[in-house]
């Protein structure tokens, strides 16, 4: 009998594993999708706060916003963007159009409920089995419905609820306060003084459209370093607010300024809603678990979540979840015991303290990417990426570290599994890869008084095929 398997969201991560489960004979996949259109993220809308039925506006997208990663890096391995563009870095209504057209390439949307919000998600156990209630408002009629699923797979993104810091005395602050989540473009900002707060990809994006049209913008940050780019000339760095004031803030290192506006650029919260407390997920200090492989849940397996790891090429990682997580809800693959996986979560974590990484950045893979999804494929007996993928990325960094404001306007080509292509001239990456710092948002400069880690030496990966692109 075929298996039903409930996806929670129609984005980059919920097509993907439709698109998997039906390729998965004796699984068929039920998507629900809040809004009316695939892509998530990716549906840029002028609106903030909330939509026609209430619910918080889910995209952070804003007007100008150009990837931050080539479009040679963000195509699902078994769909790459076309190559008629010639641009590296695009428009956000490229990537949309992208994600319409691997939902059509994959005859997905027949197996998507549109405006359908999930609400709640409860485990039913018979008999040692889990089954999934998956209760959902159809938005149109608001209609509550359930549909029982052999397994879920949560998807539904986690750039959509703004994280904003305790700043002391803010009460006290009589300018305007925004976060990332409802920025949209600069015109507001003229001739305005504006403290950035964050300097990750939001953070420096963003000070750089202010800067065009903005008096001043006081990029804020407690990054262990200094952004090492060029900023343009009205762009400045000073640690973190410590404080608010009537007309202004008191920073980190003693120093104050008025200001107009402070944009929080300080990242998103992880939330699941709609879990009952049965799921057993908790979200702590930026942590979603118990989960194994950063994917499943451990006290009921038949629960997947992608796309929780960040700093990554999220596509790329999505597909290597997703076909990680059919393989074991096929049955083609089996998981460690229940003992097996908590015990491995918890020493992840310890290896991840002893390196010195803050906890809340557990699931940031950043550089590890590579090494997690060769694990996963070996794991489910994929093809591993081409060597081709980390070289460019490892190029991209250096880059993007020492050109801020003009990196967007470089083109890459993929030329073989080992090669690619920047403006003419061909780069070859080492055979190499290395766990680099683990800093944010790799623009910035390591100080001297920064703990450094090891390295990681890439395992050597003879047995299984490429991917080829
Ligand atoms: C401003 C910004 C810029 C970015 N730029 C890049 C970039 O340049 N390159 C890159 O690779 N990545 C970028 N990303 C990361 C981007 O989020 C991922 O690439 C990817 O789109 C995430 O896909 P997702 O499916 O996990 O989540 P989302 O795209 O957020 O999709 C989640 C979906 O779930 C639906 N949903 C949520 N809750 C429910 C519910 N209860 N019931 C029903 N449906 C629900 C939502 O409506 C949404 O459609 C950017 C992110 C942001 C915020
Ligand atoms: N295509 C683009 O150009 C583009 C533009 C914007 C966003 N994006 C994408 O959107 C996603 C979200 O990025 P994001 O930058 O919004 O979130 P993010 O990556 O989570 O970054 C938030 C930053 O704010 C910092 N922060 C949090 N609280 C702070 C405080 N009180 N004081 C100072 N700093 C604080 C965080 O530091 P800690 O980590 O130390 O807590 C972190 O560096 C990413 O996938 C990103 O790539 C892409």
């Amino acid at each position: 009998m075929m298996k039903v398997v409930g996806v929670i969201g129609g984005g980059a991560a919920g097509l993907c594993a439709a698109r998997h489960i039906l390729a998965s004979p004796g699984l068929c996949p039920v998507v629900w999708e809040k809004a009316q259109q695939v892509g998530g993220t990716w549906v840029y809308t002028p609106q903030t706060g909330t939509d026609q039925h209430g619910l918080p506006i889910h995209s952070s997208m804003y007007e100008n916003l150009k990837t931050n990663l080539p479009k040679e890096l963000m195509g699902f391995p078994d769909y790459p963007f076309p190559t008629d563009e010639e641009d590296s870095f695009i428009h956000h209504t490229k990537v949309l159009k992208y994600l319409e057209r691997y939902a059509e390439h994959f005859n997905l949307k027949p197996h998507i409920k549109f405006g359908h919000n999930v609400e709640l998600v409860k485990p039913s156990v018979n008999d040692s089995k889990t089954s999934w209630e998956v209760t959902v408002v159809d938005l149109a009629t608001q209609t509550s419905i359930t549909t029982v699923c052999d397994a879920v797979i949560v998807c539904n993104g986690h750039y959509s609820v703004p994280r904003i810091p305790e700043v002391k005395d803010i009460e006290k602050y009589k300018g305007k306060q925004i976060h990332s989540h409802d920025y949209r473009e600069p015109s507001p900002y003229k001739d305005a003084r504006v403290v950035v707060l964050g300097a990750s990809a939001s953070g420096l994006d963003i000070s750089l459209e202010l800067a065009a049209v903005a008096k001043e913008v006081i990029l804020s940050h407690n990054l262990p370093i200094k952004i090492s780019s060029a900023l343009p000339p009205n762009v400045r760095q000073v640690r973190g607010v410590v404080a608010a004031k009537e007309d202004g803030f008191i920073f980190a290192d003693g120093s104050s300024a008025q200001a107009d506006v402070i944009m929080y650029c300080t990242g998103y919260d992880y939330t699941f809603p709609f879990l009952a407390q049965e799921c057993g997920i908790k979200v702590e200090n930026n942590i979603v678990q118990p989960l194994y492989k950063h994917i499943v849940n451990t006290t009921h397996p038949t629960m997947g979540f992608i796309g929780i790891p960040f700093q990554v090429c999220p596509f790329l990682l999505f597909d290597f979840q997703v076909q990680y997580f059919v393989k074991y809800l096929s049955g083609d693959m089996t998981l460690p015991s229940k003992k097996e996986m908590d015990h491995a979560v918890v020493t992840e974590m310890g290896e991840h303290s002893s390196k010195g990484i803050a906890l809340r950045h557990y699931h940031r893979l950043e550089q590890q990417q590579w090494l997690y999804n060769d694990d996963l494929a070996s794991l489910a007996g994929l093809p591993y990426l081409p060597p081709v993928v980390g070289h460019l990325h490892n190029a991209l960094r250096v880059i993007r570290k020492n050109h801020l404001m003009t990196y967007k306007t470089s083109c890459f080509k993929i030329t073989g599994p080992e090669s690619f292509e920047k403006s003419g001239s061909i780069l070859r990456g080492s055979t190499e890869r290395h766990c680099d710092s683990g800093v944010d948002s790799g623009v910035a400069e390591r100080h001297s008084d920064t703990p450094t880690f090891p390295e990681i030496t890439w395992h050597s990966r003879q047995t299984l095929p490429q991917i080829t692109f």
